[in-house]
């Protein structure tokens, strides 16, 4: 029987379609309820969007509608395939101009993830050993190891409140030897502070240093102009920005992939292979090796234009409005320190903090068999920069790897994370409040939980 399905839409324009300023914005599975300790459900609060966020309606649309016609891309003859690659190549100027890439000069490959993405990269500058890469410590992981395996890295420290200045980084810049590549966060996934990336980039550029933007905290909660700024390459997650689907993207210059072998060798990523010899393919393809992540592309691509349709106005005014809640709420608990500027300039909807008294992750824990809080605790992929926001010394340092070599964790360093985003109601902050309040005022109860090498339980009856 033939398919009456009708052949999909492709990606909507990207124009925003001046839509109402909401409080927040709806994702699905919003409304699911949790058990809490005590008895009942109560509705999950999800405070741990840095980490991971829930995906949007729109991109759950985006994703079903293609299914019928998923197929393989590039290879296949067939009706479904061209749709499937069509869709699979739109994603690609979508995202490109959600990042204000300049189409000219800049490609969009689809890695899983912004660490993908930032190995890929750093394997394909073909650095040579002596180069030096300058990056901060304000970085999470994926935006420091990949530098270190290839290259010298220098590090632009920050100071108690995990921030630095343009200057810092000028300093760094001006070194010697001259660095080649700046990589630097666009937010910190810790702190949600945002360094003053215009007057960064330009400092870069003006010694003819690449200026690599790690986007991932930054592409859910503002909006990039990568060509304005002068941003080089920018790398994202798909999954922080509503697009659970596996992709994320790397944006750089064509002519960084010009030539050399790609990160991933095999099919899709050749033109032509015999016994001893290889033509790798040209353009994105040849940094994709392997069958693509076709659905990933087309959902990052629908999560890019549902925020353009929400509009980064109401976007921001919201997550102005969750900053303020948050350092309000912290500001009341007893016994609650926190780390990082505080404030609504240049800051994210994320805050970390300890509570005096409760290890982290039973503070975790707590917030979320008492109250369906999901926060994250810990380091946050984030080590060197929690150990200058916590403040510890070379051995505490080297009593933390100790005990992570030696099974042990009962007492490594951290804190907890509440984040948010345009999907975060004003409620559920205030929630975080009157729990962390709460916790603050029934220390006793921290002893009905016992530590495992799980994480903390409470035992039942
Ligand atoms: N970078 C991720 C986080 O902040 C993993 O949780």
């Amino acid at each position: 029987m033939p398919t009456t399905t009708p052949i999909p839409r492709g990606p909507a324009p990207l124009a925003p379609s001046a839509p109402a300023p909401t409080a927040h914005r709806r994702l699905v599975g919003d409304d699911v309820r949790v058990p809490v300790a005590g008895g009942g459900t109560r509705r999950y609060v999800d405070l741990d969007t840095a980490a991971t966020s829930s995906a949007a309606p729109a991109v759950v649309a985006a994703v079903t509608d293609l299914l019928p016609w998923y197929s393989s891309v590039h290879r296949g003859a067939g009706a479904k395939s061209q749709v499937t690659s069509a869709r699979y190549e739109a994603a690609r100027d979508v995202v490109g101009r959600f990042v204000g890439a300049d189409p000219a000069t800049h490609q969009v490959v689809f890695p899983r993830n912004t660490t993908e993405a930032l190995n890929l990269l750093a394997f394909r500058l073909r650095l040579e050993p002596d180069d030096v890469v300058l990056t901060t410590a304000a970085e999470h992981h994926a935006n420091l190891l990949p530098w270190r395996r290839h290259a010298q890295v220098r590090t632009v420290d920050v100071d108690t409140r995990g921030t630095f200045t343009v200057d810092d980084v000028v300093a760094g810049l001006g070194a010697s030897p001259r660095p080649r590549v700046l990589a630097l966060t666009g937010a910190s996934n810790v702190t949600g502070w945002m360094p003053d990336l215009a007057r960064i980039t330009a400092a870069a550029r003006h010694r003819g240093v690449l200026v690599v933007v790690d986007a991932a905290q930054l592409a859910p909660h503002r909006p990039i102009d990568m060509a304005a700024l002068g941003v080089d390459v920018l790398a994202l997650s798909g999954h922080k920005l509503y697009a659970p689907f596996g992709a994320g993207a790397l944006v750089a210059p064509r002519a960084l992939f010009r030539d050399g072998e790609p990160f991933l060798v095999g099919g899709g990523a050749v033109s032509a292979v015999s016994g001893d010899d290889v033509v790798w393919a040209d353009g994105p393809q040849r940094e994709e090796a392997g069958s693509p992540n076709v659905l990933g592309a087309v959902a990052l691509a629908a999560a890019a234009t549902d925020v353009l349709d929400q509009g980064w106005d109401a976007v921001l005014a919201h997550e102005v409005a969750l900053v303020s809640d948050l350092d309000r709420e912290l500001a009341s608990v007893p016994r609650l320190r926190r780390y990082g500027a505080t404030g609504t300039a240049a800051r994210l909807p994320v805050a970390a903090f300890n509570l005096e008294g409760t290890p982290h992750a039973l503070l975790a824990t707590r917030l979320s068999v008492e109250f369906g809080i999901g926060v994250r605790s810990g380091c946050f992929c984030a080590h060197p920069y929690m150990g200058r926001l916590l403040g510890l010394t070379h051995d505490e340092v080297a009593r933390f790897h100790a005990d992570v070599r030696a099974g042990r964790r009962d007492r490594v360093p951290g804190a907890v994370r509440a984040s948010a985003n345009r999907g975060t109601a004003r409620q559920d902050v205030a929630a975080l409040g009157e729990a962390l309040r709460e916790i603050a005022a029934t220390p006793e109860r921290d002893r009905l939980y016992r530590p495992t090498a799980e994480g903390w339980v409470r035992p039942t009856g």
